[in-house]
């Protein structure tokens, strides 16, 4: 049987790495044998000027139908002032709440030859290997109420931070069973010197703990936690979080690795289907040109393959077919860092990751 897969490319330099990305998931098909069918739809930006939705009824049922999805990115300047719930940011919101994605694996891994395109010393960042797992369906994003209304003589914006046992409990197990997995350390990210909500958060994580007693866990207050990823990142194995904590301290492990458009990530629900999308943005700025990195999707696709295709060796194969790329020198202009590098385009660098496949 084959396993179909929904490509949905966005806006941006998210419709740009989606063609290599694509390729290359064929290509990794082919090798390990796996039969996919794959489908294209709308979301953002091109959904609301073809639809009037950033997120229409027959993408989301086509998401549902799927075994995975690989998703670009959303949003631009052309929709920044539409009103809050037509924004095309809502479509990539909404797809996480239809499809119940709430663990968001975004690892932070650096490929040697990038040591000196971070923005940190060499040494700081050489072996780094970081996980971090933002949950993604709770807290500020989703809480109600929510809104901006008019108070007495001025307006008042106002956004709730709410999360439940059940959902701190699922996304500290998702934490700790993939801590046993790696290194068997766990860093759970909160502000409980402030917040009610965090105070919760630790007392469900370390409850949690009793059944995983192998795995070492720690607490970190978010703004510590920010100063450490850029002071001694490698401290750090696994880091649980929640969803907006996680936005943001993903995009500092990001920036670790040489650059944004490196980072893969991984949205998973307790049962069916996952959603694949890089951490970078739509980067309007760059779009069009043919310069934007697609490694960021490419390394999505792997994660696609060892989390909802259970083929292993095409995530493997992937990635091995990156690190070769790099490893020979070859790089988009985000990576770039001036030593007589091999300074390719979007499209090219996707055809030098296949012909390494
Ligand atoms: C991310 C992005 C999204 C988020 C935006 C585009 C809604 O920043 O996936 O990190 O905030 O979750
Ligand atoms: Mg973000």
């Amino acid at each position: 049987m084959s396993k179909k897969l929904f490509v949905l490319p966005g806006d941006g330099i998210g419709a740009e790495v989606m063609g290599p990305a694509v390729e290359v998931m064929q290509a990794a098909a082919d090798l390990v044998g796996c039969k996919i069918e794959i489908s294209e739809g709308l979301v953002g930006g091109v959904a609301i000027d073809a639809t009037g939705e950033p997120l229409p009824a027959e993408t989301l049922a086509q998401a549902q139908a799927a075994d995975a999805v690989l998703l670009g990115g959303v949003g631009g300047p052309k929709w920044d002032d539409l009103p809050m719930h037509q924004r095309p940011e809502k479509g990539l919101l909404g797809l996480r709440q239809g499809l119940g994605l709430f663990a968001n694996l975004r690892p932070a891994l650096l490929f040697a030859p990038l040591a000196d395109a971070s923005s940190l010393k060499a040494d700081l960042v050489s072996n780094l290997d970081i996980l971090i797992i933002r949950e993604l369906t709770g807290g500020i994003y989703f809480g109600e109420p929510r809104g901006i209304e008019q108070r007495e003589n001025e307006k008042v914006g106002f956004n709730t931070l709410v999360y439940s046992e059940a959902e701190i409990d699922r996304i500290a197990r998702v934490g700790f069973d993939l801590a046993q997995k790696r290194n068997r350390k766990l860093c759970s990210v909160d502000k409980a010197n402030v917040l009610e909500v965090s105070q919760l958060w630790r007392e469900v994580v370390n409850g949690v703990h009793k059944d995983y007693p192998d795995v070492e866990l720690s607490h970190m207050y978010v703004d510590n936690a920010a100063m450490q990823l850029v002071r001694a990142p490698k401290q750090f194995d696994v880091i649980v979080t929640g969803n907006m904590f996680g936005d943001i301290l993903s995009d500092v492990a990001a920036m670790l690795t040489g650059s944004l458009g490196m980072l893969p990530s991984a949205s998973l629900a307790s049962t069916g289907v996952g959603l694949y999308e890089p951490v970078h943005g739509t980067a309007p700025d760059i779009a069009g040109q043919d310069i934007a990195n697609p490694l960021a999707t490419i390394l999505s696709v792997a994660m696609m393959y060892r989390y909802s295709l259970g083929e292993p060796g095409a995530a493997e194969a992937i990635e091995a077919a990156v690190a070769k790329v790099l490893a020979e020198n070859y790089r988009t202009a985000d990576i770039d860092d001036g030593q007589d590098r091999q300074r390719v385009g979007t499209g090219e660098m996707g055809q030098l990751v296949i012909n390494r496949l």
